[in-house]
């Protein structure tokens, strides 16, 4: 018989720390016996601040529409995303970001209604601001809801021109700001855009205007239910790959983002949001600003139709999916959970 001490026991062979920090002494389970300990020793917390609500827009009055492949999500005219925007602040959202489904007949090569200053984004923001409601509004700068090809750039001859684009987006900025949006969010991927815009919101006056770049953003099928959405995806010629990035690379990402906070953007995302959480995680920890990650339609859709046939619980994999966000080092979110998951922390779940 080998005297105790000369035993291997099971407990030190499963050890990965060794000596007193071994089993039993260290039993992980301690700490997350009961909803108590697990409240108190959680790393990370998700709470409505963290939220921003993508809403679509229509033209109309009192119409709402729904969009088959993001089930739950509508457009809505003005007069409803006037009170979708009282709801948001209501359950504590900090803002919402618009997106116009542009009337196909405005659609054109040069997107001119991307200038118009009575567009629709631009009447949607006058009204939620002339609500006086305390809500941030986030206005994306491209031009693909008003391309008649479907780009978010400029076309000339075969390809997407950077520069001729940088224009358009600074006078597309310009109207935004104008018509009272506190958050432009560049999501065309130009070289140079955010140096442009910034120098034209300062020479503007709009020195508020804070600047949330889409930095990183792929070229991603994951956006297909947006583009249904907008009604961009029918007019989609070809696809985004010369100037949204290649899913292969993270460094190039870094290289993305730094650019953006050097040109002037306040605040940076990373999109798609889940398939790339290495690339949240590297942003915010490498380059500590605020960043943020888009949970994008395709990921909406995908929980959804799971959810709808019944294999996946709706609003645990919501919260469990917004909550990987926060570990990643997200400072916000956007996703079309937004309402949902605002109530949901309400409720205390
Ligand atoms: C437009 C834009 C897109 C999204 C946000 N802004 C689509 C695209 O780049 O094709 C996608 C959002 C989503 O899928 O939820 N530039």
């Amino acid at each position: 018989m080998p005297k105790p001490s000369q035993q291997t026991s099971p407990a030190a062979a499963v050890s990965t720390t060794g000596g007193a920090g071994a089993f039993p002494n260290v039993r992980m389970r301690r700490n997350r016996q009961a909803d108590w300990t697990r409240r108190l020793v959680a790393e990370n917390r998700l709470s409505a601040d963290d939220l921003i609500w993508p809403v679509f827009l229509i033209d109309g009055e009192s119409r709402r529409e729904a969009v088959p492949s993001m089930p739950g999500v509508e457009r809505l005219s003005i007069d409803l995303a006037v009170k979708a925007a009282g709801e948001a602040c209501d359950l504590g959202i900090p803002a919402m970001a618009l997106f116009p489904n542009t009337d196909a007949r405005l659609r054109s090569e040069e997107a001119s209604e991307a200038f118009n200053p009575d567009n629709l984004v631009c009447r949607a923001t006058r009204a939620i601001r002339e609500a006086g409601l305390n809500i941030g509004l986030i206005l994306d700068v491209a031009l693909d809801p008003y391309t008649s090809h479907g780009h978010d750039g400029l076309v000339i001859g075969e390809r997407i021109d950077n520069d001729a684009t940088l224009e358009a987006l600074v006078r597309q900025s310009l109207v935004q700001a104008e018509a009272g949006a506190s958050v432009l969010a560049p999501s065309d991927m130009m070289d140079g855009r955010i140096g442009a815009i910034r120098q034209a919101l300062e020479a503007g006056g709009h020195t508020d205007t804070i600047l949330m770049s889409y930095a990183a953003k792929y070229a991603s099928a994951f956006y297909g239910p947006f583009r249904d959405a907008v009604g961009s995806s029918s007019t989609l010629k070809g696809d985004k790959r010369t100037y949204q990035m290649d899913a292969a690379n993270t460094d190039e990402a870094i290289r993305e983002v730094s650019l953006d906070i050097s040109e002037g953007a306040d605040m940076v995302m990373v999109k798609p949001g889940m398939p790339y959480l290495d690339i949240v995680r590297r942003v915010s920890e490498e380059l500590r600003v605020p960043t943020f990650a888009y949970q994008v339609s395709g990921e909406y859709a995908m929980l959804l139709a799971a959810a709808e046939n019944g294999w996946l619980d709706q609003d645990r994999v919501m919260m469990e999916s917004l909550m990987a966000f926060k570990r990643a080092g997200a400072a916000g979110i956007l996703t079309y959970f937004a309402p949902a998951a605002a109530k949901a922390l309400r409720a205390g779940s």
